[in-house]
């Protein structure tokens, strides 16, 4: 692999202006931003004026940044009722595209951009392929699904605001993303951790070897991953893996992102989000540093702003490092939604991928499936077996997995040790909880 910028902070010459504020500068911007979109929802968004109406708030009285904490939240529901454009700031004709998610678990959830709004997400996309190492010139593969999901489209345009070479192909045709890989010569990609996965066994079965591609740097988001996961795709392509987050509500993909020079955690854009955490039961707020549930105020949105959004994702904000005046956020452990509970005990399917990840013989192609036999919860974890494991090793891996799994995170899991290709793979997003007691 060719260390081209990798390993070295970003020339400050590349940063933008958003990048150079001191502490105090962004401050200022962040309370001024906030100013502006409270204001503006109170003034164009009935479902906002009602909401900060029943708190007894008038914009006017916001006059430092921790008087955020007296503003209610906004959640998933809200967008929902207010289905398709009831939460949009501006004239429908000014919204010059719309996102929505897909709707599996109840209404879509519609979100809009004004023209702006479309650039400032070039914008910050831009900034976020950079603090990953990419840089004007490469070549940037585009496996994220484009369509009304955010990442296609959201990495597209900040890539080419960056000045890349962008190769949009979205997810599917496994043989053809390695087909364009090797024909163009991609240096970035930008796809699921999951999916990068079957992209490289494609390569494998193949006869490629997955060290041997263009590819330098990966920009993996849109769903947890671990840093077991970071060390495994790192050893087997010699890919920067780096961590990339956001979500539609709050823009799209480019909210956060790792440097890959520090691989630290996700500076947050603080001059156009501002983040808090909160006690997902109780809805306090957590000083820095705890861990709880992430919330986020946009500063600088027109079409679609939010104001304290709960996102249901979990972190903990850490102090900032590549750029020290924005904070970063850990790496997500889960979303409050995706927390299994067997006999009490809390598990993430992160958890299990740290612990399956240690294995020899394991590959991070898994799935839980919660089950509930007797009125009790049971969880059972399939995983698929790497290629070179023989089926008579499989029993002993499982028992070794179910072993880390009790000890270390303190619950009794089944193991099923599957041979190679047996579970599904996503395009996307991966599945990871398949939940069967209701059945
Ligand atoms: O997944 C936006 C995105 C696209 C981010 C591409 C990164 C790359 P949604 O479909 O609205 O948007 O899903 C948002 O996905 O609340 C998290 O639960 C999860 N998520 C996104 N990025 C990460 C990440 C896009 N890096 C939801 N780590 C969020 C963990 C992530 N979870």
């Amino acid at each position: 692999m060719t260390e081209r910028f990798l390993g070295e902070a970003c020339p400050p010459d590349l940063l933008d202006d958003g990048e150079r504020l001191s502490v105090d500068e962004l401050k200022a911007r962040q309370l001024a931003g906030l100013q502006a979109s409270v204001r503006a929802a109170y003034e164009n968004v009935p479902h906002y004026r009602a909401a900060l109406d029943g708190v007894g708030f008038k914009p006017g009285e916001l006059r430092e940044l921790s008087d955020l904490g007296r503003l209610p939240f906004t959640d998933k529901q809200d967008l929902r009722d207010n289905y398709p454009f009831g939460m949009f700031a501006v004239p429908r004709e000014e919204v010059v595209r719309v996102h929505a998610s897909s709707g599996t678990t109840g209404r879509p959830t519609v979100v809009g951009y004004t023209r702006r709004d479309l650039d400032n997400w070039a914008d910050l996309m831009a900034r976020s392929i950079r603090a990953a190492g990419g840089r004007a010139g490469d070549v940037c593969h585009i496996a994220y699904g484009y369509g009304l999901f955010t990442g296609g489209l959201g990495a597209h345009y900040g890539a080419e605001r960056l000045g890349c070479t962008v190769v949009p192909v979205s997810g599917g045709m496994t043989g053809r993303q390695v087909d364009l890989i090797r024909d163009f010569g991609a240096r970035i990609i930008m796809v699921t951790p999951s999916y990068f996965l079957a992209i490289v066994d494609e390569m494998i079965a193949r006869g490629i070897d997955p060290r041997e591609t263009s590819l330098e740097i990966g920009l993996f988001g849109a769903e947890p991953w671990t840093e077991q996961m970071r060390t495994e795709v790192e050893s087997k392509t010699g890919v920067h893996a780096v961590d990339i987050y956001g979500l539609s509500e709050v823009m799209g993909p480019g909210v956060a992102q790792e440097c890959v020079e520090t691989k630290d955690g996700l500076h947050i854009w603080e001059d156009h989000f501002y983040p808090e955490i909160i006690d997902p039961v109780t809805g306090e707020v957590l000083p820095d540093g705890e861990e709880g549930e992430l919330v986020f105020t946009t500063l600088t949105k027109q079409a679609f702003p939010v104001l304290r959004y709960r996102t249901r994702d979990l972190t903990r904000l850490l102090p900032g490092t590549a750029r020290p005046a924005m904070r970063r956020m850990e790496k997500i452990t889960g979303r409050t939604d995706d927390m299994m509970i067997v006999r009490g005990v809390n598990v993430f399917p992160t958890q299990i991928e740290e612990q399956l990840l240690l294995v020899e013989g394991l590959t991070p192609h898994y799935l839980c499936i919660l089950t509930r036999p007797n009125r009790l919860d049971e969880l059972t974890v399939q995983v698929e077996a790497a290629p070179d494991l023989p089926a008579s090793s499989y029993a002993s891996a499982g028992a070794t997995l179910s072993g880390r799994i009790k000890e270390r995170i303190g619950v009794t899991a089944a193991v099923e040790v599957l041979p190679p290709h047996a579970l599904e793979r996503s395009l996307g997003k991966a599945k990871r909880i398949r939940d069967d007691r209701e059945r």
